[in-house]
């Protein structure tokens, strides 16, 4: 009997329980998406710094040709090589799942593709406008239109598909979209732990945009402050390269030593010794090409130093 009873008290604590309405549950955001909108703002900020550059052409101002070079070398090389692959990927598994998902998912993956060939064109297109063959005005107007449509592209997944994507996907097809996410281990050349060297200009120019904020009255102490910071932006990646350099140089000639020595272990020693006399020049010619790329980084950031004060003295006269 007691029994009875405390089952039947337990049976209304449960229906009790069952009566209350259930709160709306926020799901978490899946790592995926949290990658795709991270990314997201990567790209609207290399953007912004393409405009800028672009604004400056056109006002017929002088530009860093390098940054230029590395926005659209930026595009080429990470959002086209990663970050939309990775939305196709997740768009595939939506339109099958979903199929009134399928146009827009379909016209955006159209879009990337199209997006790659313009990335590639402008590229080629800044490039030679570098070497002076060609004017300025093609690099402008193409360039706006590229960006102009990398936000209309990026808004329209953010607000209309990216939410759709939420709700349609299970936390099962997540588990297998990370699975295939095939991209995963590759680290973003600008934004990630490590500056990749081709896009050291641009990372110095975003982490410069960043710190705007300063007024006009501290400007010129600031700009000389901010010189001296890149500059040592610039020494700590010539370090970091020279180092790298010397430690695959030690690896090689360890490697190499020991696959000689054990094919010949007395005339090995011999061979040894030239093997490494010739790694070593290798290493020499690699630790001077860093040198060199240095001193032309840290003679620009002293030119456009120069050139920003001059540009604000001619301002305020
Ligand atoms: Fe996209
Ligand atoms: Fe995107």
């Amino acid at each position: 009997m007691v029994a009875s009873k405390k089952s039947q008290v337990k049976r209304k604590t449960v229906s009790k329980k069952k009566s209350v309405k259930p709160k709306p549950r926020v799901a978490a955001e899946q790592p995926i998406m949290a990658a795709l909108r991270a990314e997201h703002k990567h790209i609207a900020s290399v953007m912004e710094v393409f405009s800028q550059q672009l604004e400056a052409v056109d006002g017929g101002e002088l530009v860093d040709t390098h940054i230029m070079y590395e926005t659209m070398d930026y595009m080429v090389c990470w959002p086209d090589r990663f970050h939309h692959p990775r939305e196709d990927l997740v768009y595939g598994r939506v339109a099958e799942i979903d199929p009134g998902a399928a146009d827009s998912v379909d016209s955006l993956q159209r879009e990337h593709e199209k997006m790659g060939v313009s990335a590639r064109k402008l590229l080629a297109d800044i490039d030679r406008w570098r070497e002076g063959e060609i004017t300025g005005d093609s690099v402008v107007k193409d360039g706006r239109a590229y960006i102009k449509k990398m936000d209309t592209h990026m808004n329209a997944e953010e607000k209309l598909v990216f939410p759709q994507i939420e709700s349609v996907l299970s936390l099962a097809d997540w588990r297998e979209l990370a699975v295939d996410d095939q991209l995963k281990p590759a680290a973003d050349p600008v934004f990630g732990g490590r500056v990749d060297r081709e896009f050291r200009n641009l990372s110095r120019k975003l982490r410069r945009n960043l710190r705007h904020t300063v007024e006009r009255g501290a400007m010129v102490e600031w700009i000389g402050i901010e010189a001296l910071m890149e500059s040592m932006e610039v020494m700590s990646m010539a370090y970091e390269a020279a180092r790298d350099a010397t430690g695959d140089h030690l690896k090689t000639v360890w490697d190499e030593s020991v696959d000689i020595l054990r094919e010949a272990p007395v005339a090995g020693l011999f061979r040894c010794a030239t093997n490494n006399s010739r790694l070593t020049a290798s290493w020499v010619g690699d630790v001077l090409g860093i040198s060199k790329d240095t001193l032309s980084d840290l003679s620009r950031v002293n030119q456009e130093r120069r050139d920003r004060v001059r540009l604000l003295e001619r301002v305020s006269h």
